[in-house]
């Protein structure tokens, strides 16, 4: 990937792994971007700043209050012109400080300056990573918006074994270019995403769901994070981690997701209705385990709401986008469910095709839109897939958008 033209602020913490970083900010540079680095006073301690320098032509920044070498303020100017930050390595400390707003070193008041996407990349003693501090500054981090890169696990600096390496500066290199070349062109876009299975009780003990597993609504959430909407996750009990930035609301049962999507409808202009809801709940919940007293058991089943049937009739210009497993007539299926439930658009996936089913980390899958017209789409990953079913909301949102969405 050519980086020209970007600017990439390289924030370097005191550990161990700072030596690692210099590979990143050679690589960087080779691909053309502008690359400046804050060193911590820590991160001296392991590399000078002149090795720094060196590799990135450029001067390293270390002290809040040294003489200027340009006129701007520097911790401003660098935050401005950042395309990306990366803090690496990220020691338990400056996740710490990060997290509770401190800014006291030019390093952080960058950062608490900065609009830009920030990756955090930790790394630390495998104790350290797991202390449940950590932990929770890390999570808290995540849910606003800051990207974080999994340490590697092996062997540590001390001689034991464990998780909190610094991952290859390849990889690091190659996470920083994906969040580059994702364009924003879904900023200001607020899009409601459902996902996963419901789960409708029999007993204390059972329930009714489905195979689900909630991967495909998570891509669609993650992929329009990172393409800069606004982005509210509705999910069932899913296997899957909510991607950073997205905010999640957990949900259970069919009518506890109807009465999510309903509350916060007004707020969306899209809504990608990814769940897979069950149709049917059964029509009492006992409050006791049910005893096997019979050879047979009969279970009454009442059909839960429609949520994107409702949805559909109260649309106004908002974007209603469904989905549709389907086992035979994949298109005619689909065809239906687009009209009856008066959607934009629905993705089809026939979930008997081997890398299509439920579970998988691939898709195979039709777009059919409200115009007749069909995009058929090869296997290819549920992410990639997202972002294509995500190029044609846009699109929508766009031609809408010339009519006052
Ligand atoms: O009618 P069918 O269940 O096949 O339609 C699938 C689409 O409708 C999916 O987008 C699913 O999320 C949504 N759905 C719903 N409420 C239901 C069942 C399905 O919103 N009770």
């Amino acid at each position: 990937m050519d980086l020209k033209g970007k600017s990439v602020v390289v924030g370097v913490c005191g550990g161990i792994a700072a030596y690692k970083v210099v590979e990143v900010v050679s690589r960087l540079k080779k691909m053309g971007a502008e690359v400046d680095v804050i060193m911590t006073a820590n991160a001296r301690k392991f590399v000078t700043p002149l090795t720094f320098r060196s590799l990135s032509h450029r001067p390293v920044v270390t002290d809040m209050f040294s003489d200027p070498e340009y006129w701007e303020i520097k911790h401003v100017s660098l935050a401005q012109k950042a395309d990306l930050f990366i803090i690496a390595p990220a020691t338990a400390n400056i996740i710490g400080k990060l997290a509770s707003g401190i800014a006291d070193d030019m390093l952080t008041t960058t950062v608490v300056a900065t609009k830009a996407p920030v990756l955090v990349v930790p790394a630390m003693n495998h104790d350290m990573y797991a202390n449940a501090i950590v932990q929770r500054n890390i999570r808290t981090l995540r849910e606003l918006g800051y990207i974080f890169m999994e340490p590697d696990t092996g062997r540590m600096a001390e001689g034991s074994s464990g998780k909190g390496r610094l991952p290859e500066p390849s990889a690091i290199v190659e996470k920083a270019c994906s969040i580059l070349k994702s364009e924003q062109d879904l900023a200001g876009i607020r899009i409601m995403v459902t996902a996963g299975p419901t789960r409708e009780s029999i007993d204390p003990v059972r329930y009714i769901t489905n195979h689900s597993s909630g991967k495909m609504g998570y891509a669609v959430a993650q992929a329009a994070r990172e393409r800069g909407a606004d982005v509210l996750l509705i999910s069932g009990p899913a296997e899957v981690e909510c991607p950073d930035g997205v905010r999640l609301i957990s949900v259970t049962t069919a009518q506890e997701m109807e009465e999510a999507v309903l509350a916060n409808f007004e707020n969306s202009d899209v809504v990608v209705m990814a769940a897979a809801v069950a149709d049917y709940r059964p029509a009492e919940v006992s409050e006791t385990k049910i005893k096997k007293n019979g050879d047979e058991m009969v279970l009454r089943l009442v059909k839960n709401p429609d949520i994107l049937k409702k949805l559909g009739t109260m649309k106004g210009n908002r974007i209603l986008v469904g989905f549709s497993a389907e086992t035979d007539d994949l298109e005619g299926n689909a065809a239906d469910k687009l009209e009856s439930k008066n959607l934009d658009m629905i993705v089809a996936n026939d979930v008997t095709m081997e890398g299509a089913g439920f579970g998988t980390d691939t898709n195979i899958i039709k777009i059919l839109k409200c115009d007749g017209t069909v995009i058929d789409l090869p296997l290819m990953s549920k992410l990639e897939a997202a972002h294509r079913i995500l190029d044609e909301v846009r699109g929508l949102a766009y031609a809408a958008g010339d009519a006052g969405l």
